[in-house]
């Protein structure tokens, strides 16, 4: 190629105002790790997280929580393409090992409605295991519709639709390293 380099498109271009920039995220992980990991030592936990959103949060918490753990993944989905929850929940892809008798750590992105983790908590529960508990790096509380207790909960949020750090719209921007808000005229192009 010849002449000027041309900037591909990022999708840091689409974004209004970071809610919670890189840093904010690394302490706030580094904090609930070490949380959990006084909580969990020689308990052996597994920790279930739901794809896809959780995946750069669990990535980054598990290497806060030096201790004996396992990994289980349920992907399930609520939202389609759309930026409002539906309140139905469907399981694309259910745990790989049981869980009876095991303390399981649900490790979630966001906590909106309310529907998603209600339904997995009780699809949880039935599997009668010692116990399940809550980590979410983000609660946004004007939005719940079903009660959840959120026993390790990173930041509460304002009620703005918010992507990044494994959040999408329409599947893009998951790979951005913040929290951040779009600009609307990313919705009035679809
Ligand atoms: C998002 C998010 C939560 C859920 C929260 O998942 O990751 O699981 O919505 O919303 P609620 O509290 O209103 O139920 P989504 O269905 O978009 O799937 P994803 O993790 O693949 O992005």
């Amino acid at each position: 190629m010849t002449g000027a380099a041309v900037r591909a498109p990022s999708p840091a271009d689409d974004i209004a105002e970071v809610l919670v920039d890189a840093d904010a995220i690394r302490a706030k992980v580094a904090e609930l790790g070490a949380r959990i990991a006084a909580d969990y030592g020689g308990k052996d936990p597994v920790l279930v997280s739901l794809l896809k959103g959780a995946l750069p949060f669990l990535a980054d918490l598990m290497r806060q929580v030096p201790i004996r753990l396992s990994l289980d993944f349920i992907e399930v989905s609520s939202y389609g393409s759309s930026t409002e929850s539906s309140g139905v929940v469907r399981i694309l892809k259910d745990l790989a090992q049981p869980i009876e008798g095991r303390r399981v750590l649900v490790v979630e992105d966001i906590i909106d409605t309310g529907f998603t983790l209600r339904y997995v908590m009780d699809h949880l529960q039935q599997q009668k295991p010692e116990s399940v508990r809550l980590v979410a790096l983000l609660d946004k509380p004007a939005r719940r519709i079903v009660p959840i207790g959120i026993d390790y909960k990173g930041f509460e949020i304002p009620d703005r639709f918010v992507v990044g750090y494994g959040l999408d719209y329409a599947e893009r921007y998951r790979n951005l390293p913040f929290i951040g808000v779009l600009k609307p005229e990313v919705y009035n192009r679809a």
